[in-house]
């Protein structure tokens, strides 16, 4: 039997499956939806060309695009049931709150069994406008606020940052948001996608495969890295001298400590959604007269690079990006969920439409079988 354990362990380069979806090149830094690159995409499509891009293989027509704005519109307006239970939770993690609300949704969609592709994608469309209404009504009762309904007239990233902060958004910050969400949309098989598409091909419902994939995303070597990242950064303090910063950074490489924001499984160069987080970063913060943590990520990318060789991955310049517009530290990774939906779920369609258990072997390294099996009074 072949053996990862064998090699270098974690599935590294290991091809798990054939797809449509989303093409990385990790030595040339290149990364493309459908065959769109995704520099393209971040300059000229919104978070919803994107989400039907993904979820169709194609960008869509005006007429298409109008429906699906209807339709994340319609899903936008969270089941009270849903709120009641929100106002239920203690204090948590954004991440366990997104990951039981939206277990919780399953529960309240009268189709959750209809495993049709129809019925499947109408839910891929209704989860992606419920999570982010989901995040953002959460982030609202952190701060002792009531959630805000949403407004059907404007689009997914204005309607989040809206339903967020209670006031309407400027629109270099919707543009910001936008950008960020199709950034964050997929990227082939990454943790929590490959652990939606295992949950998928058990023929589960869409809303458990979704948990499954919440519940990846959490972890600081994934998603929870972008949070742990604005950690560091306010740990440093946002009046670090250079030579704090330096040392710093130097202790942790020293003690082999893993640096949030930095390394990538696929990645041997610069991250090319890292090139627009950086100038967003330091767009944000031109804008709000404050570079002062633009300036610091960008010293702690010059020594991790020049120490390492090591390149910043999504989640680093995403930190700042997200703290000048305002936001809070605990929802970073929830946001991230807010895009990462949308690649969840066309993984989970392309799945289901072709569908084989995932069900792979594993080396067995334990003791040599069989073992004398001995009676507990006599061990
Ligand atoms: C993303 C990540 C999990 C990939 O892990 P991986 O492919 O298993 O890579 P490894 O852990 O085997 O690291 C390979 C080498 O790079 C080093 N390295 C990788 N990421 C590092 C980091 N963020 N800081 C410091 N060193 C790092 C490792 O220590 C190791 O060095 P060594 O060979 O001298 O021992 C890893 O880079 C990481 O933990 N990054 C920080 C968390 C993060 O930003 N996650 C979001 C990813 S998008």
């Amino acid at each position: 039997m072949a053996s990862d354990t064998a090699g270098k362990g974690g599935l590294e380069d290991v091809v798990a499956t054939a797809s449509r979806i989303c093409l990385l090149d990790g030595d040339r830094g290149t990364l493309s939806y459908c065959g769109y690159d995704i520099h393209d995409l971040a300059r000229h499509a919104t978070f919803e060309e994107t989400c039907f891009l993904l979820w169709h293989g194609r960008l869509p027509t005006r007429a298409e695009l109008g429906d699906l704005h209807t339709q994340l519109a319609e899903a936008r307006v969270l089941p009270d049931a849903v709120l009641r239970l929100m106002r239920q939770l203690p204090p948590a993690d954004g991440m366990d709150a997104l990951r039981t609300l939206t277990s919780a949704l399953g529960h309240l969609d009268p189709v959750v069994a209809d495993r049709t592709p129809a019925g499947l994608y109408r839910t891929a469309v209704r989860l992606t406008g419920q999570i982010a209404s989901l995040v953002a009504a959460w982030g609202r009762q952190q701060q002792g606020a009531g959630p805000v309904a949403p407004d059907p007239a404007i689009g997914h990233a204005a309607n989040f940052l809206y339903m967020l902060l209670g006031t309407r958004p400027d629109a270099e910050s919707v543009r910001a948001m936008d950008v960020a969400l199709t950034l964050h949309a997929d990227h082939e098989l990454n943790a929590s996608t490959f652990a939606a598409r295992v949950a998928a091909a058990t023929l589960t419902d869409l809303h458990s495969a979704i948990v499954a994939g919440i519940g990846a995303l959490k972890g600081p070597l994934h998603g929870g890295a972008n949070a742990e990242v604005m950690k560091m950064l306010i740990g440093l303090g946002e009046d670090a001298p250079a030579e704090r910063i330096d040392r710093q950074v130097r202790d942790l490489l020293a003690r082999k400590v893993k640096i949030p924001g930095f390394g990538h499984r696929v990645y041997h160069t610069e991250d090319p959604r890292a090139t627009h987080l950086r100038q967003m970063s330091k767009t944000l913060g031109q804008r709000a007269g404050n570079l002062r943590w633009f300036h610091m990520s960008e010293r702690i990318e010059q020594l991790v690079k020049a120490e390492k060789g090591l390149h910043p991955n999504v989640d680093f310049y995403s930190a700042t990006t997200y703290y000048t517009m305002g936001i809070g530290l605990e929802l970073y990774t929830p946001i991230f969920a807010v895009s990462r939906i949308s690649g969840w779920t066309a993984h989970v369609l392309e799945q289901v439409a072709n569908n084989r258990l995932i069900r792979p072997r594993a080396d067995y390294v334990g003791p040599a079988s069989p073992q004398a099996f001995r009676a507990l009074d006599t061990r």
